[in-house]
Order: C-alpha cells, then sequence, then structure tokens
C-alpha cells in the first residue's frame, strides 16, 4: 500500500498502474486476440488503443509545425516506457512536430521501437533552450534494446545558432549548440533509415554506448554551418555505422575519447572535414581509442579524407586503426595524422606528452587529391608514430601533376604500390625488424 500510494503521486506512473491491472484483468478473464489497453490521459477522453503499437497524436500532438508537441512526445514516451511487453511508437508521416528540448530516459520495462516516418522539427530560436541543457536537443539515455526507424527527417533548424557561434563572428561568445539526437548510456540500440538535417551542432551522437548499429541515414546540412558534425562516436564501443550519406559543416564522422571495436562501412562524406579519429588528448586528457576498422568509403571535396588528430600534451593512444577501400575526389588533405592539432584562437604551446599513435594502417585508397601534399604524417618527437602501413595508395593531383608526402617522426613500411611515395624515417631498419620477426614466429609456430 505504501508502495503504490507513492506510485500514484505521478500522474504517468498512476496511468501504469490503470494499464497494469487491465492487462491483468484481460489476460485472466477475456480470450482477446489483441491486447487492449485504456490510456487515460488528463484532458483527453479516455481511448481505448490497441495495444503494442500507437502515435503521438493519441497523446495529443498536432504535427501541424507550429503547436509545441514536447509533452505529448513526453507521454507517449513515459506510457511506451513503463510497459511490461514491447511496444511501438509511430511518429506519423505527412506531420511535421515542432519539439523543444526533451529527454527520453529509461531504464525502460522492454523494448520500444520508435518509428519516426513523419518530421521533428526544433524551436528555431536558441532561447527556448534558456534553462535546458544547451548541448541537448533529442536525448536518450539510460535506454536498452531501442530502435529508431521510420524515414522520417530530424531538423534541427539550426541558422540562428549557426548566426550566434563564435566560429562564424568572432564577437560572439563561444558557448555550446545542440546535438540533435544524442544517445547516451544505451546498449543494444539500433538506429536506421531517417534523414538529419540542419542540426544546430553534431547530428547524432553516440556517448558511452555498448552495441549500436546505425545504417541508411543521410545527413544534410550546409558546408558553411559551424561544428554539424554528421555522426560522432564517444566512450562507445561495438559500434557499427553503415551505409550513410553525409554532408555538413564539419567531421563526417568523429570518433573520440575512449572508443574502441567501431565497424564503418560503405560512407559516403561530400563535402566537409572527412572521416576523423580525434581529436584526442585535448587539456591533457588520457584517451584509447582503438580497433576500428572504416571500409568502403567515397570521400568526395572535403577538407580531410581519413585523419587522425591529436593534441600535444594528451596521454593514451590511438591504436590498431585500419582504412581500406577508399575512393577519394578532390579531397584537400587525403590522408593525414596530425599530433600537433590545435583548434584555437591562440596558438598551442609544445609539451612534450602526446597521445601514442601506432599501427595504423591505410590500404587501397586511391582517387584525387586538391593539394600537392596528398599524405602528412606529423608526429611527436617525443613520442612518434609508429606501424604505420600504407598498401596500394594511388593519390593524384585533381589538377593533373605529382603530389607529395610529408613524414615527421613517422615510422613504417609500404607494401605494393603507393604514390606519392612514402617518406617514412626508420622504414628500413624496421622493416628489417619485421621480417625478422615475422620469420621468427613462422619457424616457432612449425
Ligand atoms: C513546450 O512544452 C514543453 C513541455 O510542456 C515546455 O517545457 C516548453 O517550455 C514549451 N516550449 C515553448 C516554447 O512553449
Ligand atoms: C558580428 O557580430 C557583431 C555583434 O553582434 C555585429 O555587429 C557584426 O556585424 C557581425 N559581423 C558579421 C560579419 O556578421
Ligand atoms: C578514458 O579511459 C582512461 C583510462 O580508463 C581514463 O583515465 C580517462 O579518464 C578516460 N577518458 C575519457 C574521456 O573518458
Ligand atoms: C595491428 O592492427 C591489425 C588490425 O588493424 C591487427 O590485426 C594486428 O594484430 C595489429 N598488430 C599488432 C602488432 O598489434
Ligand atoms: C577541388 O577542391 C578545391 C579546394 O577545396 C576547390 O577550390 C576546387 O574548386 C575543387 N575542384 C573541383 C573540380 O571541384
Ligand atoms: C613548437 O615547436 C615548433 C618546432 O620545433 C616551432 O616551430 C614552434 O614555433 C613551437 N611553438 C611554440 C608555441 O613554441
Amino acid at each position: 500500500m505504501m508502495n503504490q500510494r507513492f506510485l500514484l503521486s505521478s500522474p504517468t506512473v498512476s496511468l501504469i498502474i490503470i494499464i497494469d491491472l487491465l492487462s491483468t484483468f484481460l489476460c485472466s478473464n477475456v480470450i482477446l486476440g489483441q491486447q487492449l489497453i485504456l490510456i487515460q490521459l488528463p484532458g483527453f477522453k479516455n481511448r481505448l488503443i490497441s495495444q503494442r503499437v500507437f502515435s503521438v497524436n493519441d497523446f495529443g500532438a498536432k504535427g501541424d509545425g507550429c503547436t509545441n508537441d514536447t509533452e505529448a512526445f513526453r507521454s507517449a514516451w513515459d506510457v511506451a516506457c513503463a510497459l511490461p511487453f514491447r511496444s511501438r511508437i509511430v511518429v506519423p508521416a505527412g506531420n511535421k512536430y515542432l519539439i523543444g528540448p526533451i529527454d527520453f530516459a529509461g531504464p525502460c520495462r522492454s523494448k520500444i521501437a520508435f518509428k519516426i516516418s513523419g518530421t521533428i522539427v526544433a524551436p528555431k530560436d536558441p532561447d527556448v533552450w534558456h534553462g535546458s541543457n544547451r548541448r541537448r536537443w533529442l536525448y536518450f539515455h539510460g535506454v536498452k534494446h531501442l530502435t529508431l526507424e521510420g524515414g522520417g527527417v530530424i531538423n534541427g533548424m539550426g541558422e540562428e545558432w549557426w548566426a550566434r557561434s563564435c566560429k562564424i563572428n568572432i564577437t560572439n561568445p563561444c558557448r555550446h549548440a545542440p546535438t540533435a539526437i544524442t544517445f547516451h548510456k544505451c546498449k543494444d540500440l539500433k538506429v536506421r533509415n531517417l534523414m538529419m538535417q540542419n542540426s544546430q551542432q553534431m547530428h547524432m551522437a553516440f556517448t558511452n554506448c555498448i552495441r549500436v548499429t546505425a545504417s541508411h541515414l543521410e545527413v544534410i546540412a550546409p558546408t558553411t554551418s559551424p561544428n554539424t558534425d554528421g555522426i560522432h562516436i564517444s566512450a562507445s564501443t561495438k559500434v557499427e555505422i553503415k551505409s550513410a550519406i553525409i554532408t555538413t559543416g564539419d567531421d563526417c564522422i568523429s570518433i573520440v575519447s575512449n572508443s574502441s571495436k567501431l565497424r564503418i562501412r560503405d560512407i559516403t562524406c561530400t563535402a566537409g572535414h572527412g572521416i576523423s579519429i580525434g581529436s584526442l588528448g585535448k587539456y591533457n586528457s588520457q584517451d584509447q581509442v582503438y580497433d576500428v576498422r572504416v571500409e568502403g568509403a567515397f570521400l568526395s571535396n572535403t577538407d580531410n579524407g581519413l585523419r587522425i588528430k591529436t593534441w600535444q600534451g594528451g596521454s593514451g593512444f590511438a591504436r590498431k586503426i585500419s582504412f581500406r577501400d577508399v575512393i577519394m575526389e578532390n579531397v584537400s588533405n587525403p590522408i593525414i595524422i596530425d599530433q600537433y592539432y590545435c583548434d584555437s584562437l591562440f596558438p598551442c604551446p609544445n609539451q612534450t606528452l602526446a597521445v601514442k599513435v601506432d599501427n595504423i594502417s591505410f590500404k587501397n585508397i586511391q582517387g584525387t587529391s586538391a593539394t600537392e601534399e596528398a599524405i602528412r604524417f606529423a608526429c611527436s618527437e617525443s613520442s612518434p608514430c609508429e606501424e604505420i602501413h600504407l598498401e596500394d595508395i594511388k593519390l593524384f593531383l585533381s589538377s593533373g601533376g605529382i603530389t607529395s608526402a610529408f613524414c615527421w617522426e613517422a615510422r613504417g613500411f609500404s607494401s605494393g604500390p603507393v604514390y606519392p611515395p612514402p617518406c617514412f624515417s626508420c622504414s628500413e631498419s624496421f622493416i628489417k625488424e619485421k621480417s625478422l620477426s615475422g620469420n621468427v614466429l613462422h619457424s616457432a609456430s612449425r
């Protein structure tokens, strides 16, 4: 009884009790092909909804693009999240739902499919965020077994945020803007078949997540929009991103902090800053990114192609990273490792500590570079890059003419045809060492 009185203090939870009682009643007293549930919402007529699938419209959403539908989405989520069986929330096609910053919090009692077939738009005015976290718009956290899909559109309406960015106008204060969709501490997550447009800042971020599959995504924002990364992965493990087409003003895909076991496949990036690991080691942080495979990408007119960037003074490592089967078209820095990254108004002081970069391979990378320097490995003096492997590289200047490679404290080896010619230091002794240890291993195993 104590327990029940406590529960009844929240309208959402009392609603669930009604559902629970009713479903018990239905299951034990009536034989029905489908479970029926009474949804009782304040301000709405009692409704009998055939369960497992319900629309945000059932919770009062208007979908006219100007009514504030935030509360309806919140109610739909709260009900779905509390149901003891699998359910689906539908955002119907043909409608446009205006949603303010919102938390979709877990844990939930069972699996949820969130089917977005219509359009979700954010309020244009950044001042709506007053009193809310400026880094979030649609924020899913602590949820397991969520599927987000539906072929719909999520539009961050970022224009005003961009205008207020210090990257657009240096007189503006540097402040955060929301990531359109964040998944934080989610497990066994599937995201597929969605389009994202004009996010306030990043479009989609996975932070501290485990086991994610994201596929068939499209991301579009103007190339001049600041910090509008396509897909961002931070402190997450076992993440697979496949079949995505991304055109934005910043990184196509960015991978930071402690992330591992990532598989990135079949990615098209047109414009923006390319596929980036880092920045790592900012503010002397320790970051560990390892076991990352990027396989099958087409990069066109991007500022960078395949990039690893670290700040001086950091620690940790970027290790066991492979890029293969990539086609470049007029990319400005097709292959780049930069351990002197400094995205700041002031020059960054030289420091000896560095994030260790080793065992990085680039295999079958072909196409054209917009600049002569198609390969750049600018590694740390105190902690040089090691075991960089180049294989089957053909990068020519898009305007015709030769390309070159730049190395600073970069150690590695190449195999197969590699153009521009590699410039590793100590590469000969490294190869000797390598083949020697290879032979030793080989003979030992026989
Ligand atoms: C929209 O509705 C939510 C939830 O009721 C509320 O918190 C928010 O302030 C509303 N936004 C605007 C702009 O009225
Ligand atoms: C930058 O912002 C300042 C102050 O708001 C404004 O006066 C100026 O015109 C802006 N500059 C540009 C290039 O938009
Ligand atoms: C990454 O992991 C290391 C070691 O576990 C930890 O010290 C560090 O704070 C983590 N960094 C981030 C950004 O989570
Ligand atoms: C280097 O990374 C590759 C995967 O990219 C892995 O198969 C190999 O074992 C790693 N080598 C070392 C010495 O860790
Ligand atoms: C190639 O990229 C450069 C630098 O971004 C740009 O100026 C040039 O117009 C591009 N060329 C083509 C053919 O797209
Ligand atoms: C850091 O070191 C580089 C190379 O030795 C030098 O060119 C640069 O001026 C130094 N930067 C600072 C801020 O001391």
